[in-house]
């Protein structure tokens, strides 16, 4: 087991000196679980290829334990990898399968039948060792491959995409199968996704890549209610934050954001972080997420904070509802309402903000500024 350093680490590919990988520095914690997400081509598998010793690092230093990896060859770094297509061997056994690492390793027989029996118990495919893979349901066929990588204990797991292969509900329940087997052999993980419900729902800290570029490292409580820029806010939550362009002004000594349709009056916490940031009469982006605004009339009488609109439609999505509210920006307003909320498409509402939940965000730059 061991904790893991990045140190300033770049990848550039090719002739072009292509940066894949730009300045990323990361402690990971002695039995950490750490989940690299962010979209296509940011980075998160050359990150991890870089760590098992599969891509060399362009600059930059890593370190499993105290030891400096960059020139120590994959096999001498003590990681186990699952990949995203698992490949499995077709002629091989699920016991031959899993065992293969081990034999290459020239263990002797009996170890290798405890090692891998333990694995089998763990993973709950003890009655499937005998059959070849293609006798296997795929979330089976995942488990074998989670097996290969686990019938050892290495210092460190890396995991990348292992899940993308399954049904949403295969997922679902191979995500708790991960995270119950870290908690019981409680090796240093790291785990990649494009999947933001599953870096939120595994990770014990997410790190959110954009371009080469980490975001943020954080809780995932912290990636969702305090995302550091625009990206982020965007990126975490499903549907995603709404953005309304808008002036801050103020009047009678109270801060508020104005848009030419109407104007919401800010929180004293947040009135007094905008302040210091000179940006009085000028253009700001505020951010809400759909579950903070609701229709409920009682709550919109006691409130100052209002958006008047037009709804365009609504989405059922089982356990919520969501309405698309024009509101004469970009993009629609979405919205989440209550149950007891009923309205016909065309009709105007009223949505009223939690100003509470309201995050605020530099126009041009992006980064938060109600931190
Ligand atoms: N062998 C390579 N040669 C040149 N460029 C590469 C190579 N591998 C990856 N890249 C580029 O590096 C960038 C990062 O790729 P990477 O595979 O790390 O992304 P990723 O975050 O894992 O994306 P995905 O979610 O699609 O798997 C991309 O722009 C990609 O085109
Ligand atoms: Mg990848």
């Amino acid at each position: 087991m061991a904790n893991i350093l990045f140190n300033q680490v770049y990848k550039r590919y090719g002739k072009y000196k292509e940066i894949a990988v730009s300045d990323f520095n990361l402690s990971v914690e002695d039995t950490e679980f750490i989940v690299l997400v962010g979209p296509s081509g940011c980075g998160k598998s050359t990150t991890l290829r870089m760590l098992a010793g599969l891509e060399d690092v362009s600059d930059g230093e890593i370190y499993i334990g105290d030891t400096l990896v960059n020139d120590i060859p994959p096999k001498d770094r003590d990681i186990s990898m699952v990949f995203q297509n698992y490949a499995l061997y077709p002629n091989m056994s699920v016991y031959e399968n899993i065992a293969f690492g081990l034999r290459l390793r020239k263990l002797p027989k009996h170890e290798i039948d405890l090692a891998l029996k333990r694995a089998a118990r763990v993973l709950e495919i003890e009655n499937f060792l005998d059959r070849k893979p293609r006798e296997l349901s795929g979330g089976q066929r995942q488990r074998v491959a989670l097996g290969r990588a686990i019938v050892r204990t290495p210092q460190v797991f890396l995991m990348d995409e292992p899940l993308s292969n399954l049904d949403a509900k295969l997922r679902v329940q191979m995500r708790s199968e991960i995270i119950n087997l870290h908690r019981k052999i409680e090796v240093t993980t790291i785990y990649v996704t494009h999947d933001q419900i599953e870096a939120m729902t595994m990770g014990d800290r997410v790190v959110v890549m954009n371009r080469g570029l980490i975001q943020q490292v954080d809780s995932p409580e912290m990636i969702y209610n305090k995302p550091v820029n625009m990206f982020v806010a965007n990126f975490i939550g499903n549907p995603p934050m709404n953005f309304i362009e808008g002036k801050l002004q103020e009047r009678d000594g109270q801060l508020q954001f104005h848009t030419n349709r109407f104007a919401l009056t800010l929180i004293p916490e947040h009135q007094s972080m905008l302040r210091k940031h000179n940006l009085l009469d000028r253009a700001i982006m505020m951010g809400i997420r759909p579950e903070h605004m609701s229709f409920e009339p009682h709550r919109i009488e006691a409130s100052t904070a209002v958006i008047p609109g037009v709804l365009q439609f609504n989405e059922f999505v089982g356990s919520d509802r969501y309405y698309h509210i024009d509101i004469k920006q970009e993009r629609p307003l979405v919205a989440r309402a209550s149950e007891g909320f009923h309205s016909e498409d065309g009709s105007t509402v009223t949505a009223a903000v939690n100003m509470e939940k309201a995050l605020f965000f530099h126009k041009d730059t992006e980064m938060l500024l109600t931190k």
